[in-house]
């Protein structure tokens, strides 16, 4: 499926008054993480979401507010305000903001002036779980229950999530998440370095995670009403005779691709800005948060600037390693990138330009994955222009019952008929 220009901008534009970026404003949406807003009074920070520039505080009761940057009254960044005895006050005429938009003093203002009670700072409903502020940026009337997703529930020892910034269009990231087959080059390409069995094993032995992606694997997908499934089916020789091995990978419009343990969600920072809020686990045991974020490249302080913006941009290259391409000794070698992948991620989805026009594609079958997902955003998004229907308040659908995983499925039963695929067999760290 070749996209026209006209659909590519359709279902990438994600400004306020775009049809997708309304689309994705009847959703609830990650903002931030918790841990960027500390405690009671912290300094607030700024955000830049679905093309809009916000600041985000926690007020003195520790509840988290998400609002406009701008100062109600004249427009001064209230960032640089007190965040002090239950709001923010701005520092240009001293006006103070609940979290909740409420104008709550207007000190240069006459005694008796009524002002405050006829504005409000446009402030958005939030909601804490799962380590991630969630806020709301669409139609009161609109607005769907809070986002409960399986990984949400999850003790804080069992979750470690990570944020960090892509220089491109958000579906430039959906699409590298959902195609599972560059996992076989990009991340790993022993096959193309020409490594032997017991390289590769050795490898293996060293606990470097690796699914090997056979040209006769196979995939299909079914629909959802939450977006779609997929499953790439394979034969495995610690599978009895007549059933076959499937890892099942959910994508949830407009931005999540829930794979195995780890839940990938692309939130437009704008159109040509991306946050990946990359939810760690380990299918509900506890695990190593400081590892977890090492692994990924997205250590506050080491990998990313305090603003979560990574330290190695395109602008360097990544810091890509010609010399350990060359000699092929690492489990990094075929991409030069130690970093993570989100970084070898990166150096893909952000060298194909800020926002991708995908002209001149060559798709092949392995990309089945990525034209369903154009195909379901066209359709969703098209659905909601003409009915201003969108899944997100659809009480069909179990919400935190979906997730990705790896079952054995008997080969004459179809895949799809698993519902809640067994997550202790799941690939880890295959994307
Ligand atoms: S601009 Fe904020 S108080 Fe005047
Ligand atoms: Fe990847």
């Amino acid at each position: 499926m070749t996209l026209t220009i006209e659909e590519n901008e359709l279902i990438c534009r994600v400004g306020r008054g775009t049809p997708m970026g309304e689309l994705m404003r009847r959703y609830w949406v990650p903002a931030c993480l918790s841990e960027e807003l500390l405690e009671p009074d912290c300094d607030p920070i700024r955000l830049r979401v679905l093309g809009e520039n916000l600041i985000a505080f926690r007020d003195t009761e520790g509840r988290a507010g998400v609002m406009q940057e701008r100062c109600p009254h004249r427009g001064a960044s209230l960032f640089f305000g007190r965040n002090e005895e239950g709001g923010i006050r701005c520092l240009y005429h001293g006006w103070k903001v609940a979290v909740d938009g409420t104008v709550l003093d207007t000190p240069c203002e006459p005694v008796e002036s009524m002002i405050k009670h006829h504005v409000r700072a446009n402030a958005y409903p939030t909601y804490e779980r799962g380590d991630v502020v969630w806020a709301y940026f669409g139609p009161a009337d609109e607005q769907p229950p809070p986002p409960d997703y399986w990984w949400m529930s999850l003790d804080s020892n069992q979750l470690a999530v990570g944020k960090i910034d892509y220089a491109c269009n958000y579906l430039q990231g959906v699409e590298g998440t959902t195609d599972s087959a560059h996992n076989n080059a990009l991340h790993s390409g022993f096959e193309y370095m020409h490594w032997t069995e017991e390289q590769v094993q050795e490898l293996l032995g060293r606990g470097y995670p690796l699914v090997h992606m056979r040209r006769d694997q196979k995939h299909e997908i079914v629909d959802t009403p939450y977006g779609f499934r997929y499953g790439v089916i394979r034969h495995d020789p610690s599978v009895p005779a007549g059933q076959h091995l499937v890892s099942m990978t959910p994508v949830i419009l407009p931005w999540s691709v829930y794979l195995d343990y780890s839940p990938h969600m692309f939130v437009p920072a704008d159109d040509e800005h991306t946050w990946l809020f990359d939810v760690r686990t380990r299918g509900g045991r506890p695990l190593d948060r400081e590892k977890e974020l090492a692994a990924r490249g997205e250590r506050v302080g080491i990998d990313l600037g305090p603003d979560h913006r990574k330290l190695r941009t395109l602008e360097m290259s990544y810091l890509q390693d010609r010399k350990v391409m060359r000699e092929r000794q690492e489990s990094w070698s075929y991409s030069g990138m130690p970093w993570g992948k989100p970084i070898q991620d990166m150096s893909v989805t952000e060298s194909m330009g800020p926002v991708y026009d995908r002209l001149g594609e060559h798709l092949g079958v392995h990309d089945a994955m990525v034209v369903r997902m154009r195909e379901c955003l066209l359709s969703a998004v098209r659905r909601f222009t003409e009915t201003g229907e969108t899944p997100a308040t659809d009480s069909s659908i179990a919400w935190n019952q979906i997730r990705g995983g790896t079952a054995v499925v008997p080969v004459d039963t179809p895949w799809s008929a698993v519902e809640y695929p067994d997550t202790e067999r799941a690939a880890v760290g295959v994307r």
